[in-house]
């Protein structure tokens, strides 16, 4: 069976409201943001169905575009310490060296797969300035003590909702928990431009900064404008902008989709001996960008690696053992400190984390099964997927 996939039309819902907007664009000739409708509409569109009121929101280039324009809104000094997840794209962390900061790893849990208050306090110094929490996979941190944390210490919140938007935690949308919440619209994400970003805050200094930011740091509408500060041009074009404001629309459907082929799926699978989901809070509701998997090897008769290979081989389940595979400090960029030149700045002198430092980071990286999984998915589609690991696992048994 050939499952729906997020990198064709398969697995994406692009339809005749994309393509009016996108027709609109052209009319007008006008494919720039800072002339057109379309990328303002939905930022405003944006703001206010995603955080309801007071929330003001720039669309950006990308996700990891949009986390520098939130770390950059901090106005940080170099060598400032940013609290990151251990397990994460690396376009949540390179902003960091942008900035001139040093990014600080937090452990993540061994079965939910996510940053902690626990985790995020036992690595904060008198330099930690901000925390950035990612949701990881669609599923919510602990929100509530994370932001008592950041609260207490003074500490600025970034939630990078990347993978989670729609998630909530004790009712609230992820996002809107911290100072800024930051948003993808690459092609493989719940709502989709191809390429694409959202910062949505409710400070309204952070959000001229970000504004700012985002071009060049003109001051557009200011009486006596000027580039106040330095800044990369992060505009979205109209183009993109035509298609994500249509996408607005489908993107809570597709959220519910996920929800209920995800949650059938994990029923079905319930009762496999070394094969469990990732934790989630009772408080949180995932949204499933993807599903993933905790086996334990002794129990399901084989390791991530030997299972994954052969769901991929075998039943063409193409599902990512491990993740992103190592911590992203064993990433070259970072073990061998490639920044600008030969400096090494701003982390020359940083010392990266070891197994004995982040032990639930190696543990859920040993243990993670990371299942594709879509809006599209059909009935037919999730008892597959079931059936196919129950097949693997009874392979690796006889
Ligand atoms: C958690 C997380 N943060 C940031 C990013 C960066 O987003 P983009 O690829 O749109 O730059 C991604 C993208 O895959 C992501 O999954």
């Amino acid at each position: 069976m050939v499952l729906p996939s997020d990198a064709d039309a398969s697995g994406r819902r692009f339809g005749e409201e994309e393509l009016a907007n996108l027709r609109a664009v052209l009319d007008s000739g006008t494919l720039n943001c800072t002339r057109g409708t379309f990328v303002s509409r939905l930022e405003q569109e944006f703001a206010a169905r995603y955080g309801g009121g007071g929330f003001f929101c720039t669309a950006v280039t990308s996700g990891t575009a949009a986390i520098h324009c939130a770390l950059a809104a901090l106005d940080l000094e170099i060598g400032d310490e940013v609290v990151t997840t251990s397990v994460t794209d690396m376009g949540a962390i390179t902003p960091i060296l942008f900035q001139g900061a040093v990014p600080i790893f937090a452990d993540i849990g061994a079965q939910n797969f996510n940053v902690s208050a626990g985790s995020i306090e036992a690595v904060l110094t008198p330099r930690t300035r901000a925390v950035v929490a990612t949701h990881l996979f669609g599923s919510p941190c602990d929100m509530d003590a994370i932001s008592a944390l950041c609260r207490e210490r003074g500490l600025y919140l970034i939630e990078d909702a990347a993978q989670a938007p729609y998630a909530t935690f004790d009712g609230v949308r992820m996002g809107t928990f911290g100072d800024i919440g930051c948003f993808s619209l690459q092609q493989g994400k719940h709502f989709s431009c191809g390429e694409g970003g959202l910062v949505l805050t409710k400070n309204p200094d952070l959000a001229r900064r970000i504004r700012l930011f985002h071009d060049k740091a003109w001051g557009y509408g200011d009486p006596k404008p000027d580039h106040y500060f330095s800044a990369p041009n992060y505009r979205m074009t109209e183009l993109a902008g035509a298609v994500a404001l249509a996408q607005l629309d489908r993107v809570e459907g597709v959220v519910r989709d996920r929800q209920q082929s995800a949650n059938a799926f994990l029923d079905k699978i319930a009762d496999i001996p070394g094969v469990s989901s990732q934790l989630v809070s009772p408080r949180a509701q995932n949204v499933f960008w993807k599903v993933t998997l905790r086996i334990e090897p002794e129990a399901a008769g084989a390791d991530v690696r030997q299972i994954g290979g052969r769901l991929k081989d075998e039943y063409g389940i193409v599902c990512a053992p491990r993740y992103v595979q190592k911590p992203a400090f064993e990433c070259e960029v970072l073990r061998d400190k490639r920044t600008l030149g030969s400096s090494g700045w701003p982390i020359q002198d940083a010392v990266w984390p070891t197994p004995d430092t982040l032990p639930g980071t190696y543990d859920a990286l040993a243990h993670m099964l990371v299942l594709p999984w879509n809006e599209n998915y059909t009935r037919e589609h999730v008892e597959y997927i079931a059936a196919s690991l129950r097949a693997t696992l009874d392979f690796f048994h006889s």
